[in-house]
């Protein structure tokens, strides 16, 4: 197939792009040109390049067109974020392409309540993103049932690989965390430590929207979970950190409003952003509609993170 990738030098595109040249798809990435992805492969060479600010093209409204004059069989749709961003491109694509695969995020859920959260539990976001992200998921499945839109959506968890800082066991992105926890020095969590983050490898992601691909009628018209196959508590995630320089974590527990004190006010949002969520995501469906099999676990996806973050010299060890 001629499949478009709209973002596809990004996190997820660096292992999509490459798995779909591979799987024998003619690919087009859509992007500014700024982005380069984090690691090369000769796939590269086969990628056809189409500069555009989708912004800007959203403005005249001309995006949807233009996208739709890329004459691809299938569109990935990693940046999209809004409802009305989403209808206009569905619009754009519909009776024009046989499957269109949009990006969500497992922020559409809210904060969980019965874990693992399935695709099918009731929605209740918070914050612009997550609110945003719901809107599209429902626009987008509702145009599936009611007007035959060939969708895919997909959420992932907090995305991780080499060449980025992971999502650390402080619920933030400062890499010194794992520093800390290497130099088997105190590390203070909010609460009990108890509070939940579930990360997925870029490549298992990009694994999962491959899948939906090519396993057309299981995936229109359904959404699914991207996430390693168990979620971590911030706890166990600090102590199996320190664990890889061979330390026990050294840990102190403050109540939130103490805690977030004691970091600067970003990370302290970034922090609550992540422990309000709680997200602890079932990937049931994905394995038994589209056989996803998750090469990394979350220990795993960030600790091939954390080895590119030594190598490159963002933190010391
Ligand atoms: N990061 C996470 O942990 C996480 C978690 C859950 C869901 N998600 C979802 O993942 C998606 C992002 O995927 P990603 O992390 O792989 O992407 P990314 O690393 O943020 O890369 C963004 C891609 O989009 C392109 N791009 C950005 N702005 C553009 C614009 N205005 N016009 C055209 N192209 C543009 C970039 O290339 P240029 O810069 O060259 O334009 C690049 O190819 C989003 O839908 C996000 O909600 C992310």
């Amino acid at each position: 197939m001629r499949v478009a990738v709209i973002g596809g030098s990004g996190h997820v595109g660096t292992y999509l792009v490459p798995r779909l040249v591979q799987a024998g798809h003619q690919v087009v990435n859509v992007s500014r040109g700024r982005s380069r992805p984090y690691r090369s492969h000769p796939a590269w060479e086969d990628v056809e390049q189409v500069a555009m600010d989708r912004g800007g093209e959203e403005v005249q409204g001309m995006f949807g067109r233009k996208i739709r004059d890329l004459d691809a069989d299938a569109v990935i749709d990693m940046i999209c974020f809004t409802r009305e961003s989403g209808r206009r491109l569905a619009e754009a694509l519909e009776g024009s392409v046989s499957h269109l695969l949009v990006c969500g995020t497992i922020w559409v859920h809210g904060h969980s309540t019965v874990v693992p959260t399935t695709e099918e539990r009731p929605r209740n976001p918070f914050g612009d993103y997550g609110v945003g992200k719901a809107a599209l998921e429902a626009e987008l499945l509702r145009r599936a049932r009611i007007r035959g839109l060939p969708v895919t959506v997909i959420h992932p968890g907090h995305i991780v690989g080499p060449g980025w800082a992971p999502l650390n066991p402080a619920g933030h992105f400062d890499p010194k965390v794992f520093e800390v926890l290497a130099r088997g020095a105190e590390l203070t969590l909010p609460n009990m430590g108890m509070e939940t983050v579930h990360h997925v490898h870029a490549d298992d992601v990009a694994q999962l929207f491959a899948a939906a691909l090519s396993h057309w009628g299981a995936a229109v018209g359904e959404n699914f979970h991207a996430v390693s196959p168990a979620a971590l508590t911030l706890r166990g995630y600090a102590e199996a950190a320190a664990g890889w320089f061979g330390r026990s974590a050294h840990l102190r527990f403050l109540p939130w409003e103490q805690w977030r004190q004691t970091v600067s006010p970003e990370q302290a949002a970034a922090t609550w952003d992540h422990i309000a969520h709680s997200p602890n995501c079932s990937i049931a469906k994905a394995r038994r509609l589209l056989g996803y099999a998750p090469r990394y676990g979350s220990l795993e996806a960030v600790y091939e993170a954390v080895q590119w973050l030594i190598a490159n010299g963002t933190i010391e060890i």
